[in-house]
């Protein structure tokens, strides 16, 4: 039998189409930085003074999440996205700042319009699942 890898047999992760290590680093760049500005200071007041650490952490994560090496949850000892927002206390306005601010930073990295597009409709039931729980919070 013939063994060959054609177009068709190789399937590339989102992690490779979107452009590897650079693009999602030129991403959590962005996301940050673009945090940094007046528009999204509730969300900017949630976090540490330093964004640094953040910048790995999404960066690592958003590999993971795309399908590219795992490095970075291994790191972790294992992750869960969910329960490290769990006790958050995030709104609907933080949320929506989050998305908002993320659809800027894809579109200042470059990162393809119809990936970039992809990416928010895959992040936005997340951001949701994030929503506070209880007494105040929004209904389902
Ligand atoms: C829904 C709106 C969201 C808000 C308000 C929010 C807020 C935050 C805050 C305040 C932190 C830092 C916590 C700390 O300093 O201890 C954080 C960490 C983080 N967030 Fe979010 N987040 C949101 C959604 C998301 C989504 C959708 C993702 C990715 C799919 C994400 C990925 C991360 C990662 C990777 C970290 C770092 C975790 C760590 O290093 O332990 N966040 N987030």
């Amino acid at each position: 039998m013939r063994m060959s890898m054609t177009a068709e047999t190789v399937t590339l992760s989102p992690y490779e189409k979107i452009g590897g290590a650079d693009a999602v680093r030129r991403l959590a760049e962005a996301f940050y930085d673009v945090m940094d500005a007046p528009d999204f200071a509730a969300l900017r007041a949630m976090h540490e003074p330093d964004l640094g650490p953040m910048r790995e952490a999404l960066a690592g994560f958003l590999t993971a999440w795309l399908g590219g090496p795992r490095d970075w949850i291994t790191s972790q000892g294992g992750f869960c996205i969910m329960s490290r927002h769990a006790g958050m206390g995030i709104t609907e306005g933080t949320r929506a700042q989050w998305m908002a601010a993320m659809r800027k930073a894809l579109d200042q990295a470059g990162i393809a319009p119809q990936w970039a597009d992809k990416m928010t409709q895959a992040l936005e039931p997340i951001s949701r699942g994030m929503l506070r729980r209880g007494p105040g919070a929004l209904p389902a």
